[in-house]
């Protein structure tokens, strides 16, 4: 995990002073790092028999799209408003600073199916939340949430208490 975190870019006062952020594009561009990585984040969920992927956007997608297809399921967008022109389902969840609202069709998800929540970082943990709060309202079972990093001073995990965690990078 150790060469994984060399290929994360940290970038000082994003997008604010005082802030550090960590850049994953450098890791995105490696094909044999990316793999190992998605592989890891689907690797303790393989025998969970799930039946989708969900992921938040934006960076979601990426690593939400990949691990679908590492299990061979399909992957379900959670979105931000007003981007899916169907009939949706929504939760609206506190920021740091202000608020935010995810979105994703009704017709996504069946009760009963089982879900992997896939994210590239798990910082405060306020958007995984909701995420899985989302899924739930519409019947959906987490199986598990998994991400590339995580930020431990912020104890986003605490807010996922009742759900199986994986996290391969840890600052
Ligand atoms: C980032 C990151 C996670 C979220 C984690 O998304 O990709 O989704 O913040 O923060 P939290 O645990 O405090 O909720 P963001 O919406 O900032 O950017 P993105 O659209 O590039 O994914
Ligand atoms: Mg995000």
């Amino acid at each position: 995990m150790n060469t994984l975190k060399s290929k994360i870019r940290d970038i000082e006062n994003f997008p604010q002073a005082g802030v550090t952020f960590r850049d994953i594009t450098p890791l995105l561009a490696d094909h044999a790092l990316l793999q190992q990585a998605v592989q890891a984040m689907v690797d303790p969920f393989r025998d969970g028999n799930i039946t989708a992927v969900a992921g938040m956007e934006a960076r979601g997608f990426i690593f939400g799209s990949l691990a679908a297809w590492e299990l061979g399921v399909g992957f379900i967008p959670l979105r931000k408003p007003g981007k899916l022109p169907h009939q949706v389902g929504k939760v609206d969840y506190q920021l740091e600073y202000g608020s935010a609202t995810l979105e994703v069709h009704l017709d996504a998800i069946n009760a009963g199916d089982k879900i992997l929540l896939i994210d590239d970082v798990l910082a405060t943990g306020g958007t995984a939340r909701a995420s899985c709060q989302l899924v739930e309202q519409l019947g959906g079972e987490i199986v598990g949430c998994s991400f590339l990093l995580e930020i431990m001073p912020l104890n986003g995990r605490k807010q996922l208490e009742s759900y199986s965690l994986n996290s391969l990078i840890h600052y």
